[in-house]
């Protein structure tokens, strides 16, 4: 269940940054976030994978909403961070994405607090 916790998003880069089916790594408030693009949709998690901790962003986006670590190749689902093969078997954290219009460009924003903090 969300609380009345106040998230507050953070601008990341364009939409037009980031291709579909590509990742990168931004920083939000300190931490490595990696955006993913699928489609119309962008969504963000830890830029860190649960199993030897390389950057996930380095991996395959997929367009059946995964990303796949370039390491040893699991496969995490982007809106929940549960992976769905071995290696990795933690899940990573996810955060909230939005689009917002800044001075007439679609721009990605962030939200500080990753999904899993704002349901504590
Ligand atoms: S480092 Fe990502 S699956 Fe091993």
């Amino acid at each position: 269940m969300m609380t009345a916790k106040t998230t507050g998003f953070v601008p990341v880069c364009p939409l037009s940054a980031l291709a579909d089916g590509t990742a990168k790594s931004v920083d939000v408030a300190g931490e490595d976030v990696c955006v993913a693009r699928v489609g119309d949709e962008v969504f963000a998690l830890r830029d860190v994978c649960s199993h030897a901790e390389v950057p996930l962003s380095e991996g395959v986006v997929e367009s059946d909403g995964t990303i796949s670590c370039w390491l040893h190749g699991s496969r995490f689902d982007l809106r929940t961070g549960e992976p769905d093969e071995p290696p990795a078997w933690e899940p990573v954290d996810t955060y909230q994405t939005r689009i917002t219009d800044v001075d007439g460009v679609a721009t990605v924003e962030v939200s500080r607090h990753t999904t899993q903090e704002t349901r504590s």
